[in-house]
């Protein structure tokens, strides 16, 4: 198959595990016969040093050309302190999601047999653990209308949904749900939040035509605390944009690191790949980052374009590499890979043919 793929590393740490992703694909490129071309372009803060914009036109250009887009992270601190910065690096992640039309984002959870003891929880709370949250990703508070008084002293976002977001984004769980083990669950705020009323009525009607499907509501402080004390009860989690942001880096905890989780970001015509962590300015250019959120994006690009095979073969290499303890720190102290040769690592899993990564 042939893949034009738009990279966009962002600031921070998105350059160095963007790096590693590329890497793995191209190995992928060459273990199964594809052609794969890939183009780089500024987003976020990199491009407002450049450009003073954090979606350059030829940037949007690219991705909409492309078959798919591999972004890396975006933000930097010296905008994180500076409130009143009008221009910030995220507006270009968010200006890319709405001009993309990317209103799903699916970013899986699971925890890592190997990793269980790594991490802050509970190994028998959290082994089994397997869900995927569904994120509505082009509304609510994020896009509503701001506003800042002229003293400073008032300001607003609204939070807007219309019955046609939500159910196109209703649509993709349930059919999500029907592949897995058939369930989902609505996070909202049904008791104080009209458009939460809203999401719930939408979900309800939704459901009548997928009667093999049980559906569950849980309110989002509930929800937050469900995630920690029982994650396995949820399968496939469905939620608005804030919820999905928040609910999702809390459940990374159960994954061992967040720099585990990948996500997928799907419109009607283009997707977008991105790892669910920041662009964690501490350990930019240090080696320390780790890319295997990346990486799995990657797979979660192959998959999205029916490349099944070779995005399990990432997957089982990227397992392969944890059993073997080949990881960055944030997931063993002990183990204390760099970037790169976890990504080298990797790479070398896919290339060896001999390998049997499946079994
Ligand atoms: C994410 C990020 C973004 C979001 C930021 C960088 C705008 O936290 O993708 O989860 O809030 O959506
Ligand atoms: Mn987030």
């Amino acid at each position: 198959m042939k893949l034009n793929i738009a990279v966009l590393p962002g600031d921070g740490i998105g350059p160095e595990i963007t790096q590693q992703s590329v890497k793995i694909l191209k190995a992928i490129a060459e273990r199964f016969d594809h052609e794969f071309t890939f183009e780089e372009a500024v987003v976020g803060a990199a491009a407002i040093d450049a450009t003073n914009n954090p979606l350059p036109d030829a940037t949007l250009e690219l991705c909409k050309i492309s078959d798919a887009v591999l972004f890396g992270a975006i933000g930097d601190p010296k905008y994180d302190n500076n409130p009143a910065a009008k221009v910030r690096p995220e507006q270009g992640l968010l200006k890319l999601r709405k001009e993309l039309g990317l209103f799903a984002n699916i970013r899986p959870v699971r925890a890592f047999e190997k990793l269980l003891e790594h991490s802050p929880l509970k190994p028998e709370r959290i082994a089994g653990a397997d869900m995927v949250i569904y994120r509505e990703l082009t509304g609510g508070i994020y896009f509503g209308k701001k506003t800042l008084s002229e003293d400073l002293k008032h300001a607003s976002d609204l939070c807007e949904y219309s019955f046609d977001e939500i159910e196109r984004m209703t649509y993709l769980a349930f059919e999500a749900a029907q592949k897995r083990r058939k369930k989902v669950t609505l996070v909202d705020k049904a008791n104080v939040l009209e458009t939460s009323r809203l999401w719930r009525k939408t979900v309800k009607e939704i459901a009548k035509s997928y009667p093999e499907v049980e559906l569950d509501f849980l309110y989002v402080d509930n929800a937050a605390m469900q995630m920690i004390i029982n994650p396995k009860q949820f399968d496939v989690i469905l939620t608005e944009n804030m919820f999905g942001d928040i609910i999702s880096d809390e459940a990374s905890v159960i994954g061992g690191s967040i720099g585990l989780l990948a996500s997928a970001s799907v419109g009607k015509q283009f997707s977008l790949f991105e790892p669910i962590h920041g662009s964690y300015p501490q350990a930019t250019g240090k080696g320390i980052a780790n890319p295997i959120a990346s990486i799995l994006s990657a797979a979660m690009l192959l998959e999205h374009f029916n490349l099944l095979e070779e995005a399990a073969t990432i997957q089982a290499a990227v397992d392969k590499s944890l059993e073997m303890n080949i990881c960055t720190s944030d997931i063993n102290k002990k183990s204390t890979y760099s970037t790169e040769k976890v990504g080298t690592f990797i790479e070398g899993l896919i290339l060896d043919e001999d390998l049997k990564l499946n079994g």
